[in-house]
């Protein structure tokens, strides 16, 4: 099975940044520019605090929402945290989850991805997870030991259909937000990776069906080449989805 029956996904991933009047701002214009791409998911991920007004702009539109992180308890005592429920009262589709930079500056471990992976899928939107080596493990030889503990903790006991709503992320954290993208073969050779990687824990057909998204340091001007990839099914955008011509050429480009 080929890369025809996977949608591409393109996720704007904003982090920090944008205030609910400047997050309504850019959502309006990518809107305009992206009005006319089918045949690809298009998703942002605003702060928190955009996310109802961001939700309200792209209603009855080709975007979808996404928050960041979320916790996996549904309610209670966890001063500061925000739950599944609560994102999904919001309009969220997506929620990206063990993004490197949680697991970097807020001590993200394999095992807290996993619960918030299963919490999400528990109330039915869609994880994308996110793994990546570090420099020091790739110029030690680690990435795919790495990668196989990020994939294997964070999909842990998941059925193949829970598989199955789920993206993955891959994002060498050397590549994020340095302007150093992996070349096109090494970010198919990481993805072919993972494919293989879940088609020994799940099967040949459901390991085929899985999106798996790049990211680090895309732009319009190399998403094309790492789309291309067969394994490569998206981009995961941080820096260039600030902007809604730069976000909107990534679209268009990974078509
Ligand atoms: P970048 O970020 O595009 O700015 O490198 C990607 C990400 O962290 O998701």
């Amino acid at each position: 099975m080929g890369r025809t029956m996977r949608t591409p996904i393109i996720a704007g991933n904003w982090k920090l940044n944008n205030t609910i009047s400047e997050a309504v701002e850019l959502t309006s214009e990518l809107k305009d520019l992206v009005e006319e791409s089918t045949d690809i998911e298009i998703v942002v991920a605003p702060p928190f605090t955009a996310l109802d007004a961001v939700g309200k702009v792209i209603k009855d539109s080709n975007i979808a929402l996404a928050a960041q992180d979320v916790y996996w308890e549904d309610s209670g005592a966890y001063t500061g945290e925000v739950s599944v429920p609560m994102l999904k009262d919001v309009g969220c589709k997506y929620v990206i989850v063990g993004h490197s930079e949680r697991r970097q500056f807020f001590s993200e471990t394999n095992d807290s991805v996993n619960l918030k992976v299963k919490a999400v899928l528990s109330h039915g939107i869609h994880p994308i997870l996110c793994v990546g080596e570090q420099l020091e493990d790739r110029e030690a030889g680690r990435t795919e030991a790495v990668i196989k503990e990020h994939v294997t903790g964070g999909v842990a006991n998941l059925s193949g259909d829970e598989l199955l709503s789920c993206v993955i992320a891959y994002e060498p954290v050397w590549a994020i937000g340095t302007g150093k993208t992996a070349t096109p073969e090494q970010a198919q050779e990481v993805h072919k990776y993972i494919r293989n990687l879940l088609k020994a824990i799940y099967s040949n057909e459901i390991a085929s069906q899985v999106r798996i998204q790049y990211g680090g340091s895309v732009k319009p001007d190399n998403a094309a080449k790492l789309m291309a990839q067969s394994d490569v099914d998206g981009a995961l955008v941080g820096g260039a989805s600030l902007q809604a011509e730069s976000f909107a050429l990534i679209v268009k480009n990974a078509i």
